[in-house]
């Protein structure tokens, strides 16, 4: 049976090897923050992290993923708590800062796409800790396969936000 790293833990699936890796997140392993948007990597609204990197799980098959670690937005508090070196308690009820600085600055409305912002910022923010604006704009628009959208035009929002988690990040440095 194909085994997978999903936020940490060595999961069995059960499915074919060509199965969207969306859907054995969601309906295999219950993990329902990565969303079905368009299902054609255009929308970025299923997005996950694979060994650092943003994909779209709607076009990734399982045996893609074989071998590799798949961070889904439930792993991203135990993601930083890795990276931080927290253990106990702390480890256990930290946030992740790019979800701390979404909380803060309210930038969800609908929430739907919001998923897909929180991992690109991630991965934005593990390669380059201080982007600018203009860096941000690009991330969220010509990294990917399409650019990540957002129906409710939450944009100005979300480039605060990833200011914000910039700004936490660089302070849990000190
Ligand atoms: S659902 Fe995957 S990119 Fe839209």
């Amino acid at each position: 049976m194909p085994t997978v790293l999903v936020n940490g833990l060595k999961r069995e699936i059960e499915a074919p090897s060509d199965t969207p890796l969306l859907y054995v997140l969601r309906n295999n392993l219950e993990l329902t923050g990565p969303q079905f948007g368009c299902g054609l990597a255009q929308c970025g609204s299923c997005s996950v992290l694979l060994n650092g990197k943003e994909v779209r799980s709607c076009i990734t098959p399982l045996s893609a993923a074989l071998g590799k670690e798949v961070t889904t937005l439930e792993g991203l508090p135990a993601r930083w708590a890795k990276q931080k070196k927290l253990i106990g308690p702390e480890a256990a009820h930290v946030l992740h800062p790019v979800q701390e600085a979404w909380i803060a600055e309210q930038t969800p409305l609908c929430g739907y796409s919001q998923n897909g912002m929180m991992i690109k910022a991630t991965e934005l923010l593990e390669s380059n800790p201080s982007p600018t604006i203009d860096q941000i704009k690009e991330a969220f628009t010509k990294s990917g396969p399409s650019p990540h959208l957002c129906r409710c035009g939450a944009y100005t929002a979300i480039i605060e936000s990833v200011q914000r988690a910039a700004g936490i990040m660089a302070r849990s440095n000190l």
